[in-house]
């Protein structure tokens, strides 16, 4: 049987992963500090006897007793508001934590799976951004303790493959949204969704222009699925190419809740990228891959989702 470290799984998208992966008949062994994930994510997962969960921080070390074919490194502060509130855990979880998901991954023999992100990209020169683009980062800017560490993620697991031949997979994610994002993370979708099913207004950055591609979970967890089936060792963006602008975002998830909410406009924050959106062709090459879910279907369930859970989350 295959076995699997999780690091982050009882967040958003790693908790998405683990039911995948015990779907697929996996072990699963979750690693998450609750620092912004929860286990009422896992609630599925906790019923299969193929499922344990350990509260720790990847940042201090990673311990893991039994053999494991690999280690999916998913533990990050993800959304901007949680990076910038915690910026050195950030910057700790994407250099040191990556760190000790290589050195666990080298001891047992396994392969080494990295979350990274789009934003290694930083503020695109280059649309769509194929894998090739080397980005456009500001080392030192407020949203610079993400983007450098997943870089620095990105560099690591390279030269573990360079140094040790094991297998690495390095997926960049592009923005992603779906069930189990908590209302209050900051992220423009469970934002705008928020505040429609309270009737709030809803507050859109700037002019509202900036557009960004958004992809539903469940198509990106069967990219991911994918990834670890199919030999591949440098990165691959993982993503939806369809742009929508932050206004029509607002306007839709309104219309979707059933919401009279106003649409208000406020100050952008620093360095928000104008555009950004993946070239996919990678992945349609070479998994075989195209996000599935539309829009529309992919907000309604997740308003579904959101109205039926607790605000407090
Ligand atoms: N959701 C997206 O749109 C998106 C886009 C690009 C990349 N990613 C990447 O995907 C991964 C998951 O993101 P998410 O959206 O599910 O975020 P999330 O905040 O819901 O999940 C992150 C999880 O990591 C845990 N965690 C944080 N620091 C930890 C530490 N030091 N030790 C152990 N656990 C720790 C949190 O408690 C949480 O459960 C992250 O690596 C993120 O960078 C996500």
């Amino acid at each position: 049987m295959m076995r699997a470290v999780v690091t982050g799984g009882a967040g958003f998208v790693g908790s998405h992963l683990c039911d995948r992966l015990l779907a697929e008949d996996w072990e699963v062994v979750c690693v998450d500090s609750l620092l912004t994930g929860t286990t009422a994510n896992l609630s599925a997962a906790v019923s299969s006897d193929r499922f344990s969960i350990h509260e720790a921080d990847v940042s201090r070390g990673l311990e893991v007793d039994g053999p494991v074919n690999w280690v999916f490194h998913f533990a990050s502060l993800a959304s901007p508001r949680d990076y910038l509130m915690h910026p050195i855990p950030t910057l700790e979880v994407g250099a040191l934590g990556t760190l000790h998901c290589l050195r666990l991954a080298e001891a047992k023999g396994a392969g080494l799976f990295l979350a990274s992100t789009s934003e290694v990209y930083g503020d695109p020169k280059v649309h769509p951004q194929p894998e090739t683009y080397w980005g456009n980062v500001n080392p030192i800017g407020p949203r610079s303790v993400y983007d450098e560490s997943k870089r620095f993620a990105e560099a690591a697991t390279m030269a573990y493959r360079r140094v040790h031949g094991m297998p690495v997979r390095i997926t960049r994610i592009f923005n992603t949204y779906g069930p189990r994002m908590r209302h209050g993370d900051g992220r423009a979708v469970p934002t705008f969704i928020h505040q429609a099913l309270l009737g709030e207004p809803m507050t859109v950055h700037g002019d509202g222009s900036q557009t960004r591609s958004l992809c539903y979970v469940a198509d990106l967890i069967e990219g991911i699925w994918r990834a670890v089936n199919t030999e591949l060792t440098s990165p691959i963006n993982l993503g939806n190419t369809e742009e929508i602008s932050m206004g029509e975002l607002a306007e839709l998830i309104r219309d979707l809740a059933g919401s009279d909410s106003s649409i208000d406009y406020t100050e952008r924050p620093v360095d928000d990228p104008e555009m950004r959106r993946p070239d996919t062709t990678l992945a349609r090459d070479l998994l075989e891959w195209t996000p599935a879910v539309p829009l529309r279907e992919g907000l309604a369930n997740t308003i579904e989702w959101m109205r039926a859970s607790s605000t407090e989350i």
